[in-house]
This record gives C-alpha cells, sequence and structure tokens, in this order.
C-alpha cells in the first residue's frame, strides 16, 4: 500500500482557541479537514449561542483566504446554563452540541457542571430538542486516582445519564481506556466516542521515558498499553459509534514546560498523518475512511464531505517547533519520523 484515497476528514473534537492563538494553529486544521466541533473552553467559556456565532466569526476571519473549512460550534455548559439557551442552540444551524465539562476536570473547566443534578433540565431538553452532548468522561473527586477517573465517571456518572434520558444522543469524548470502548460497544446507537490519535499511538510510558515528558500530558492522561490495544481496535474494525477527535489542544512551550505543566497535546498539525500511523500499526486500512470521514458525520447527522484527500506512504519528520505567539509551539511526536505524508495535489 502506497496510496490513501479517503473522503476528506471531520474532527469530531478541537481546541483552536483565541486570538492571537486562533491565528496560529487554525491553519494546521483547516489543510486537512473539512470541518470540526470546536470546543467551548475559553476563557470566559462559550456559554451563550451568541457567544458560539461570534467566536465562529473569529474563527472565520483567521482562515486563509477562500478556506472552505466549516466551524461546528458547541455550547459550554454551566450550573446556570439556560432551556431556552439549550432550545436556541437547537434552532441554530451553526450549533452542533453543548459540552458537559465536570468542574475541575481540565483546562478552563472551572466554570462547568458541579453537580450533574444542577442541570437536570438542561438535560432533559437536549433530549427533546435533539441536541448532542459531548461529555469530559472524569470523575473529579481528589481521592479518586487520576488512572482511574473515566472508569469511575461511567459507574457514577455516565450510567445514570444514559439510563435517566435514553433518547439523548451522547458522544464520549476522547475515551482513554477498555472499559469505555465496552462501554459504547454495549450500549444503543446513541451513545458514541471520540478517539483521539495520541491514545492510539502513546500508553503511560510515554510521559516518563527516560525523564518527564510534559509534551505527552494530557487529560484524560494515557493509560496502560492493554488500555490502548482496546482503542486501536475500535478505531480499526470499523465499528460506526466510534470516530476521530483529535483533542489537539495546543499550549505555550513555557506553559507546558513548567512546575505545574498544562495538559493537552498539540496534534493538529499532521492529525491525519498520525491517525494513518495508528492504522499502519494495525496493518489494515480498510476502515480509515469511515472511522477519520463517515461514522462522525453519521452521528451528528451532517452529510459526507464531496472532496478528497490522499496520503502517500512518504517517510518525513515532524519539525521540532512549530511558531506561536511569543513562544513556540511543540508538536506531538516532534523530531520523529512519520511514514504517511498529506499530498498536497490530491
Ligand atoms: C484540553 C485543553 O487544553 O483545552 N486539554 C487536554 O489535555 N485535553 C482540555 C480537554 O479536552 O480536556
Ligand atoms: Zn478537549
Amino acid at each position: 500500500m502506497t496510496k490513501l484515497n479517503i473522503i476528506r476528514p471531520d474532527d469530531w473534537h478541537l481546541h483552536l482557541r483565541d486570538s492571537p492563538f486562533l491565528e496560529a494553529v487554525v491553519a494546521d486544521s483547516a489543510r486537512q479537514f473539512a470541518r470540526a466541533i470546536i470546543m467551548p473552553n475559553l476563557d470566559p467559556p462559550v456559554r451563550s449561542c451568541g457567544d458560539a456565532l461570534a467566536y465562529r466569526d473569529r474563527i472565520r476571519a483567521a482562515l486563509p483566504a477562500d478556506c472552505p473549512f466549516n466551524p461546528l460550534m458547541t455550547l459550554y455548559l454551566t450550573d446556570n446554563t439556560s432551556v431556552d439557551e439549550i432550545r436556541a442552540a437547537s434552532e441554530s444551524e451553526f450549533i452542533h452540541g453543548a459540552k458537559l465539562y465536570p468542574a475541575g476536570a481540565t483546562t478552563n473547566s472551572a466554570a462547568g457542571v458541579t453537580n450533574l443534578s444542577k442541570i437536570a433540565p438542561v438535560f432533559e431538553a437536549m433530549q427533546k430538542y435533539g441536541l448532542v452532548l459531548q461529555v469530559h468522561g472524569e470523575a473529579t473527586a481528589a481521592e479518586v486516582d487520576i488512572f482511574d477517573r473515566e472508569k469511575i465517571f461511567i459507574d457514577e456518572s455516565l450510567t445514570h445519564i444514559r439510563a435517566r434520558y435514553p433518547q439523548l444522543r451522547i458522544v464520549f469524548e476522547h475515551i482513554t481506556t477498555r472499559d469505555a470502548v465496552e462501554f459504547v460497544r454495549q450500549a444503543d446507537d446513541h451513545l458514541a466516542a471520540t478517539i483521539t490519535a495520541h491514545h492510539l499511538l502513546i500508553n503511560r510510558n510515554a510521559l516518563f521515558r527516560g525523564g518527564i515528558r510534559p509534551h505527552h500530558y494530557c487529560l484524560p492522561v494515557a493509560k496502560r498499553e492493554h488500555h490502548r490495544q482496546a482503542l486501536l481496535e475500535a478505531a480499526s474494525l470499523g465499528e460506526a459509534r466510534f470516530f476521530a477527535g483529535t483533542d489537539s489542544a495546543p499550549h505555550s512551550l513555557q506553559a507546558k514546560e513548567s512546575a505545574c505543566g498544562c495538559a493537552g497535546i498539540y496534534s493538529a498539525h499532521c492529525a491525519l498523518e498520525l491517525y494513518a500511523e495508528a492504522f499502519e500499526q494495525c496493518g489494515d486500512f480498510s476502515h480509515l475512511e469511515s472511522f477519520m470521514s463517515r461514522n462522525g458525520a453519521d452521528f451528528y447527522r451532517l452529510p459526507y464531505n464531496t472532496e478528497r484527500v490522499v496520503l502517500e506512504r512518504s517517510p518525513w519528520v515532524v519539525p521540532d517547533t512549530l511558531p506561536y505567539p511569543e513562544s513556540s509551539l511543540i508538536p506531538f511526536m516532534a523530531g520523529e519520523t512519520l511514514t504517511w505524508k498529506l499530498s498536497l495535489n490530491d
């Protein structure tokens, strides 16, 4: 196999930040993806439809001229999100979901939901109006072991949300465990999951290889190898309710290389090539297109993209650093060789 030709993919979980960082990263995603679900964890967060539409305009203004990249917006749920806001979001052609960040779970989640019971009417409304719930699925209690947070969230929260709102469509974001894969597999078609390229490519050893590796730190944190194997299987077997979401999350070099470094891996610069690298490990590309370009669109009830992209087997070295305002950005796999290269003349 020397060429892979697939429908232009979408990224179902992406952090683009805001100006001036937005301008530094958005072209990376737009080069590969037709659309992306844009995460709302700005500071202050994207809480209303007005916030989302204004952010969408800023993203479009930051794109290269004539670039057709389509940002799909989502709202940030707080304890105070209103049912009216949910109804308005469901009526907007630009808003495709609302994101649940348990307060304290990750970057800019302080304004997130403190107790699920506080937003019961919001879940009710999302179910009624058909707005997709995107979930950062980690338990936040300080005593919970960081490697168990996803599993405990499934047992203590997600199972109950699913039982109480059976028609609510949910995306379990950036899953990292075999437990999550099994939970999604056993559920009906109201539950799907995104999988990042980095969780397909590294396990938790990568955080400590020869010393502490801040550029491999993200949330949810990478888990043991047998969990990575479960993710690879879910992605590569073509199961319909698993799809690509990079969770590319840029932080400056200083913010990462710090005594208390930020969580987030920047993978957008070569996300599709990274996913191809993961499928290469499985030796089977037959479901690359469904994972990258069809399953997510089906779940979000959007049409497939009409353009195609081509990857060539042509090893290349990922740059050591990328430009980022007043700093630099260390990309995932910096200095490493990747097998597949996006072809510019598709
Ligand atoms: C994300 C970020 O930096 O915004 N960080 C991360 O480690 N994934 C937030 C998130 O998705 O958890
Ligand atoms: Zn994220």
